[in-house]
């Protein structure tokens, strides 16, 4: 208890262990640190925003939770192993989901609450070239068109609504928008946009550092696979979802009606073969891909979402599941999945919400002890895997800086750019 920490004993106290006594410690001094950090910067930021102080103000209290959580495995003797179940990034050696946490609502989007449909996220590549980028993206007030949108260079840039800046698709200035998208299927991966091409049975891709569009039609038999005749269940112009995961780039789309899965090659747009599943696309309110796992959702009532199906890609198997999903708002307009923070992506009546995914671990397929097993193979793939996102980070270092230097240049070069450079608001 903090009697402790008496006045005259200040300089020699330990805080109830708030001091860490071990490495183990490590964790809890990284914790008061940062929430050090943060009061720190609320104190400077009181007077410019109510909205942001009181997002902020739930960062706190999510770290204090997390601080407190620690402290109390350290007290109990378990230590740090067991708090977090979570694999390391771009690591598929699990059984699946285990849960979802609470909601987090991190605000509104920045056009408004009258904006209720569109998608947000950060990059949902593996090793991408903009690994801390955050974007979001509201339909217009038609819950159709994808015009304009905003692209951060950190999370505290997205809360503070500071961004890159404000783009747009419509880079011809054309009434019809040609090179817009429709739906909120839309998203950010690997530095690039995917989203299906406003009007048409196609998959475009957008670059905002170099403001070129890409796009490819999508071959397929049935004439009724876009313009809202097989969105999800609730809303609207989600034909064509895009997902990325850590295998890669996906995209969830139709056939019969059926849900099927097809991965993308991020490069070419071209198309692989489909899974079908055995699920109607219109009974669906939405889906994500995990490790190559499809996971569906349903509508349960307003304040409750169900992942209620998956179908797994790597063994063509499907089965059923019940995880439920809190919402804040009635109605979830779309919902991803990102293998870079093991985090899913709500857009929620306008509101930006995320939630914390938790693995199962993988259940052994011999006898003896399943963790040991596992971890002869974790420490194999492991060092194969940070190898990759060495590289892949280093690379993306030098990306950044070219980035800059991308963005110097759009900046001086007038004519076909349509984006807008914003005021920082602080
Ligand atoms: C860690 O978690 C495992 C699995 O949930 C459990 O069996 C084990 O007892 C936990 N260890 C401690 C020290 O709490
Ligand atoms: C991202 O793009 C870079 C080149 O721009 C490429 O080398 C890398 O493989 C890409 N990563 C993914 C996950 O597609
Ligand atoms: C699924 O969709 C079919 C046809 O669209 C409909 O008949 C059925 O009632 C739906 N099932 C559920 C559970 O919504
Ligand atoms: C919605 O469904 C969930 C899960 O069954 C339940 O816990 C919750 O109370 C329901 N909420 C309302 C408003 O009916």
């Amino acid at each position: 208890s903090s009697s402790f920490c008496q006045p005259s004993t200040l300089k020699t106290c330990q805080c109830d262990g708030l001091i860490p006594f071990s490495d183990k410690g490590k964790l809890t001094t990284t914790l008061m640190f940062q929430i050090n950090n943060i009061n720190t910067a609320v104190t400077t930021m009181e007077g410019h925003d109510k909205n942001n102080i009181v997002t902020i103000q739930r960062e706190i209290n999510n770290l204090r939770k997390k601080l407190q959580e620690c402290e109390e495995a350290i007290a109990s003797g378990a230590g740090l192993a067991n708090l977090s179940m979570s694999p390391p990034v771009g690591d598929c050696n699990h059984g699946g989901i285990l849960k979802v946490s609470d909601p987090v609502l991190v605000k509104l989007n920045w056009k408004g609450s009258d904006f209720k449909a569109g998608s947000w996220g950060k990059d949902f590549a593996v090793g991408t070239k903009t690994p801390d980028h955050y974007w979001v993206f509201p339909l217009n007030k038609d819950e159709r068109t994808l015009e304009s949108y905003r692209l951060y260079s950190s999370y505290k840039k997205l809360l503070i609504y500071s961004p890159v800046r404000e783009y747009s698709l419509n880079i011809r200035n054309n009434p019809n928008c040609e090179d817009c998208g429709q739906g909120a299927g839309v998203i950010f991966f690997n530095g690039s946009f995917y989203y299906n091409c406003f009007d048409s049975r196609a998959l475009c891709r957008a670059d905002p550092f170099s403001m070129r569009i890409s796009r490819e039609n999508i071959e397929d038999q049935d004439p009724a696979s876009f313009n809202n005749w097989f969105s999800y269940k609730g809303v609207k112009y989600q034909d064509i979802d895009l997902a990325g995961d850590e295998k890669g780039l996906w995209m969830v789309h139709v056939a019969n009606g059926n849900m099927v899965i097809r991965k993308v090659n991020p490069d070419t747009l071209q198309l692989d073969t489909p899974w079908t599943t055995s699920q109607k696309k219109r009974n669906v309110s939405n889906a994500f891909m995990i490790c190559g796992v499809l996971y569906a959702t349903k509508r349960v009532n307003s304040t409750h979402e169900v992942i209620f199906y998956a179908f797994d890609t790597n063994s063509a198997k499907e089965h059923s599941l019940r995880i439920f999903l809190n919402k804040p708002l009635p109605t979830m307009q779309s919902l991803s999945y990102n293998p870079n923070d093991q985090k899913l992506y709500m857009y929620n009546d306008g509101y930006l919400v995320y939630y914390d995914v938790k693995f199962k671990p993988r259940v052994a397929k011999r006898a003896g002890p399943a963790l040991a097993a596992d971890s002869g193979l974790d420490i194999h793939d492991g060092k194969s895997q940070s190898l990759v996102v060495k590289s892949a980070q280093s690379a993306a270092d030098k990306e950044d800086r070219s980035l800059g230097n991308r963005q110097q240049k759009t900046k001086t070069s007038k004519g076909e750019i349509s984006a807008i450079h914003e005021s920082r608001m602080m």
